[in-house]
């Protein structure tokens, strides 16, 4: 049992939030990358997204985040349709999403890659700014300093705190742990589930897909653009296939 399903055993079954129906999408002409992915976040879940490098996770999320075109399928947020809507619109209804790679900007300070996650209510910056420093308590001490001279878990923080600061409903993290050491890579997996405890439902793309399971409510495993296994966090953790076909390639060496 995950630590997730020990908390949960015995509730009702949480409401669909965001939900992704059978989505084509690609970015050259013609050539599909997702082949119809299907998936469902819950509210107050946490939603494994583990495969292969180059299975299509990130093209999943900026999918779902309005980057890339939906060629065929849906995606709905609640009740409504958000298929093809702006990344821009997306935030505003309340969907944050942190990129894989150059999710800060280095030139600025702490303090101004987290306004730049505000500039849509800039009046709520006191409030918003005092719930990230409860989070990363950190990015208040260093609130002057440049993005591009911290470390790479600090900058991670850096990123999450400026999609949290529009008091996202879903917040879709890519590979938050990529090229951190262990020590700061179990630091983000404590600090997702205490923004998850906080009421925010997360989808996390993740290489270090055991532990990710760990921490997830479920999971998805794609491959070559496709839904390859579902099940909860613990169902995939067990599953001899998935463990022969994506757990012990997934350890990646760091
Ligand atoms: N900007 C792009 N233009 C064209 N093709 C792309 C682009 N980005 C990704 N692809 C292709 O889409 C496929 C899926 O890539 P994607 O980045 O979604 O994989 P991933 O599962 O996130 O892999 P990784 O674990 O390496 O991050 C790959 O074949 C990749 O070459
Ligand atoms: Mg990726």
């Amino acid at each position: 049992m995950t630590e997730k399903d020990a908390g949960a055993a015995g509730q009702a079954a949480p409401e669909p939030l965001l939900v992704a129906e059978k989505v084509v999408s690609g970015y050259i002409p013609e050539v599909n990358i997702l082949n119809g992915c299907d998936l469902t976040l819950a509210e107050g879940e946490v939603v494994a997204v583990i495969g292969p490098n180059g299975a299509g996770k990130s093209t999943l999320v900026k999918t779902m985040f309005g980057l890339i075109p939906v060629r065929s399928g849906s995606i709905r947020l609640k009740d409504a349709p958000i298929t093809n809507l702006t990344a821009h619109e997306l935030v505003s209804r309340g969907v944050g999403y942190v990129p894989q790679t150059q999710n800060v900007f280095p030139s600025l300070s702490v303090e101004e890659n987290l306004e730049m996650g505000l500039y849509l209510r800039p009046k709520q910056w006191n409030k918003r700014f005092e719930f990230v420093c409860g989070l990363f308590p950190l990015l208040g001490e260093r609130r002057k300093q440049k993005a591009g001279a911290l470390s790479g878990g600090e900058r991670q923080m850096v990123a999450m705190g400026r999609a949290l600061m529009m008091d996202p409903s879903v917040l879709m993290l890519d590979e938050p742990t990529a090229g951190l050491s262990p020590k700061f890579q179990d630091e983000v997996f404590e600090q997702v589930k205490q923004i998850n405890s906080s009421g925010v439902s997360i989808v996390m793309v993740e290489q270090n897909a055991r532990r990710c399971l760990q921490i997830a409510d479920r999971g998805y495993v794609l491959d070559q653009g496709r839904n390859a296994y579902t099940g909860t966090g613990a169902e995939l953790l067990h599953d001899p296939k998935v463990i022969e076909l994506y757990l012990g390639t997934l350890a990646k060496v760091d």
